[in-house]
């Protein structure tokens, strides 16, 4: 596939997409596997069963292809926040025990680990980010002591897509016995990332942003000796075994990561996410980057143009491009949204981000409408 047919897999209307790094639209195969699985579930119920576990499992694999990780590593969630829930709170936590992480953190990677804290009597351990500035590894390692547990980070920041170098901070944590947590919901579908070379105790990633998967569905990743220590917080027949199973009070939790789904799938976009995945993999996740980059160097050069300030990390190319206007913020997004575009607010200003299914008329035209402002 190339690019242009990979474009094509996207609807077109007057409406611009460009806030990607929030809600990116669904890609047409992800639509068909919806429609496919709602038309099997209507006409067939229950006799459609085994073959959406199939499925399901399918989408497994694709994630498996995609972080590194064993299928088995694999639990599926309804959000990140669920996923990242699961981990702060079932590491088993004790007092005093520290999580580093920065205080730009998206909230569904901040406020678990706060809580989590809370109840264990742990701390936590907060660096205070320069949102405009570049986010180090070292910043994150300088606060490593001997009480250290968790390292909790995004791979790619959410405001300005600032990017940490997981190798530094993976070779930190095996060298003091330190987990880490990568949260993976601004990268996947835009950098490739291998679990098991980065020695990743857990990741989490959701399907709505640069892999255009339907949004109410994200999976957690965990390292396979963590999966037995790790006590999951939702119990049900999934935990144990399959739905069909008869009651049986001395069962034992299955020993893959399955069992931290406790009961029935959100099949439907479970299977979409595992579609959208394949045709990621299938066009290939650095064609996919280096045209969302040129897109959004394209807006960033015709920005400045307009005399607005543009926030940017000059040593790191990303598609977060992040601007400003002396008349108001709120106002400008206003004026937007009036004509047609979603632009959200995010660190020192509006954060726009194009994908790679963007076009160059995409960019064109909504310069065209900053213009007017
Ligand atoms: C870094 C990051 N993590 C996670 C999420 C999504 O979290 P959740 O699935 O809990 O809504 C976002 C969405 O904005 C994000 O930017």
């Amino acid at each position: 596939m190339n690019l242009k047919e990979y474009k094509e897999l996207f609807f077109r209307s007057e409406k611009l997409h460009l806030n990607n790094a929030g809600l990116s639209p669904i890609m047409k195969p992800a639509q068909e596997e919806i429609n496919f699985w709602a038309k099997r579930f209507f006409e067939e119920g229950y006799y459609s069963d085994h073959d959406y576990m199939a499925r399901v499992d399918w989408t497994r694999q694709q994630i498996s292809k995609l972080v590194d990780c064993g299928k088995d590593e694999i639990a599926f969630f309804q959000s990140c926040a669920g996923g990242i829930s699961q981990f702060a709170f079932g590491i088993d936590l004790k007092k005093d025990d520290e999580i580093i992480l920065f205080d730009q953190e998206y909230s569904s990677n901040l406020y678990p680990w706060q809580q989590a804290c809370k109840r264990a009597e742990a701390q936590l351990v907060v660096v205070d980010l320069d949102v405009v500035k570049l986010v180090t590894a070292e910043m994150l390692i300088a606060k490593i002591t001997k009480k250290t547990k968790v390292i909790a980070v995004s791979a790619v920041q959410y405001q300005m897509g600032a990017m940490i170098d997981l190798e530094k901070v993976s070779a930190a944590c095996q060298q003091n016995g330190i987990l880490l947590f990568v949260d993976a919901m601004q990268s996947l579908g835009m950098h490739t990332l291998s679990f098991k070379k980065l020695k990743i105790d857990g990741l989490v990633c959701g399907s709505h942003k640069w892999l255009n998967g339907p949004v109410g569905v994200a999976f957690l990743v965990l390292k396979k000796e963590l999966i037995q220590k790790i006590q999951p917080l939702s119990i049900g027949s999934g935990t144990y075994g399959t739905c069909d199973d008869p009651s049986d009070f001395s069962c034992e939790p299955k020993v893959d990561a399955s069992k931290f789904e406790a009961g029935s799938k959100q099949v439907l976009e479970i299977c979409a996410l595992g579609r959208s995945i394949e045709v990621t993999m299938q066009i290939g996740v650095d064609s996919l980057r280096a045209e969302a980059f040129s897109l959004a160097e394209h807006l960033r050069y015709e920005i400045k143009r307009l005399n607005f300030k543009v926030f940017a990390y000059a040593e790191q190319p990303n598609q977060f491009v992040n601007f400003s206007t002396e008349k108001g913020n709120k106002e400008l997004q206003k004026f937007l949204f009036n004509h047609g575009v979603h632009v959200p607010l995010r660190g020192p200003g509006m954060r726009v981000t194009p994908h790679a299914f963007n076009t160059a008329e995409d960019i064109d035209k909504f310069i065209t409408i900053l213009r007017s402002f």
